[in-house]
């Protein structure tokens, strides 16, 4: 049995949560210090684009890439179905971009966000991403394990450190594990209600 995209996403307009969820997730951005270009990797239907239009007032390039073209047909900006391999960005942000484990392959799923990390290192100095965290496992029933994909902190850890990437630190919303040394969105400093699920990690070129 398969599990693709396509049952995850019916069409291009679903991001698997709602434009709402992901909105408050992009707050996270408000967080990070001036940037004026952002590749957005996994953008689905570009809802960051909007967001940024309503919470800087100052100009941010806004390009996107996914690999469902129907999202992207919804996207009024630069798009691209891979990273480009001809320009640079301030930020390289992969807001849920690895959350569902297709084809309920874990492996080949975490291999497929180190990819997307290798190669967003090569356009940006910078990178947010998102992904679940382990520690919900307990909680939630055989068969949704098995939809998504979780990391423990310190998976997280020895794939930065593999790839030459360090965690940088962002002022309060982050707070440093010492166990790890891992800077993790901190959920509670904006009560993001959702987002005890996930880890925020901002990470940049060593
Ligand atoms: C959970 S949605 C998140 C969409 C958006 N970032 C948001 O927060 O609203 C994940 C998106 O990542 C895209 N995606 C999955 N694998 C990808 C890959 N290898 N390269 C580019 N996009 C990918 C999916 O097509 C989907 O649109």
């Amino acid at each position: 049995m398969k599990y693709s995209l396509y049952d995850i996403y019916p069409s291009g307009i679903f991001n698997g949560y709602g434009i709402d969820y992901a909105k408050k997730r992009f707050a996270v951005l408000k967080e990070i210090p001036h940037f004026n270009s952002i590749l957005d990797v996994g953008s689905g239907p570009c809802f960051l684009k909007q967001w940024i239009e309503e919470n800087f007032t100052h100009n941010i390039e806004y390009e996107a890439v996914d690999i469902r073209q129907d999202a992207l047909d919804l996207c009024d900006c630069p798009k691209y179905n891979t990273i480009p391999s001809n320009k640079t960005y301030d930020l390289a942000c992969l807001f849920g971009t690895v959350t569902y484990n297709i084809d309920f392959e874990t492996n080949k799923n975490k291999q497929l966000l180190k990819d997307l990390l290798i190669q967003s290192k090569t356009v940006s100095k910078q990178i947010l991403f998102t992904v679940f965290k382990d520690d919900q496992l307990n909680t939630i029933s055989e068969k949704r394990k098995s939809q998504f994909v979780f990391y423990t902190k310190n998976e997280i850890k020895e794939m930065l450190d593999e790839l030459g990437l360090k965690i940088k630190n962002i002022e309060k919303t982050f707070r440093r594990n010492v166990e790890t040394d891992v800077y993790e969105y901190d959920p509670w400093y904006l009560s993001f209600e959702y987002d005890r699920f996930e880890y925020f990690i901002l990470c940049e070129s060593k």
